[in-house]
């Protein structure tokens, strides 16, 4: 991690909020999150819904490298967020690039009144429960444009971490401290992508995968 990006670390941690995953992989959990949308064809123009934005770990370079009015974020965890701001963005950026939040939590996306061309959920679908990803996969089909692309993290679910069929979400979040995450059998999550016209592959390449987490991604069948 550069200097820099361990200051801020240090001071986003300072301020008690999480970085959205392990401090080593702070600053290599933002980068891989940027080239995986770099990977799938994402351009300068394109308008970016960063679900469960945290801190700004992938968020702040988003922003940097997105036209202005381009990125948009939803965290209800109102202090992560706030702390990511002023952290990792700062008033200069904010003013130039003009990204938008919300706070909301029911994984709506239309309160926004855009549609997008890529949606990013990196470790959301490891803590999400089966109706939450319901609720965006809606929220993606009620909001983009016909060629948007969905990309998420997830656990395969395996004899040792078993297929989630809870409806609560399960780790860190502004409702809960305890930690903790989830996995989600494949076959589910396809036929869910199927019931809304959308198919789902895996994005298994080596350069944008880090950790025990494997990309998805999703877009309109046809
Ligand atoms: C493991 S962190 C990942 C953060 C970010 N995507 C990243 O990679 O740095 C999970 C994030 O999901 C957020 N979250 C929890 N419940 C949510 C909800 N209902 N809607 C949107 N985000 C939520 C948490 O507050 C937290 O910031």
């Amino acid at each position: 991690m550069s200097d820099s990006l361990s200051r801020a670390a240090d001071a986003l941690e300072a301020r008690g909020v999480m970085l959205g995953g392990p401090r080593a992989n702070f600053g290599l959990a933002g980068r891989k999150q940027l080239m995986a949308l770099l990977h799938h064809g994402m351009g300068t123009d394109a308008k970016v819904l960063d679900i469960g934005c945290g801190s700004l770990r992938a968020g702040h370079l988003l922003v940097r490298l997105l036209d202005p009015g381009c990125y948009f974020g939803i965290e209800p965890d109102r202090e992560m967020l706030r702390a990511g701001i002023e952290v990792l963005l700062g008033e200069e950026l904010v003013a130039a690039k003009r990204p938008t939040f919300s706070e909301h939590d029911d994984f709506s996306m239309t309160q926004f009144g855009e549609t997008f061309d890529y949606y990013l959920a990196r470790s959301i679908w490891s803590h999400a429960s089966k109706p939450q990803i319901e609720a965006m996969l809606d929220g993606f089909v009620a909001t983009s444009v016909r060629g948007a692309t969905f990309l998420t993290s997830y656990y395969p679910a395996t004899e040792e971490r078993p297929d989630y069929d809870g409806a609560e979400w399960v780790g860190r979040s502004h409702e809960s401290v305890e930690q903790g995450t989830i996995a989600h059998d494949l076959r589910w999550i396809a036929r869910a992508c199927q019931a809304r016209g959308l198919r789902v592959e895996e994005a298994r390449a080596a350069a944008i995968n880090f950790g025990a987490q494997t990309w998805l991604r999703i877009r309109y069948a046809r």
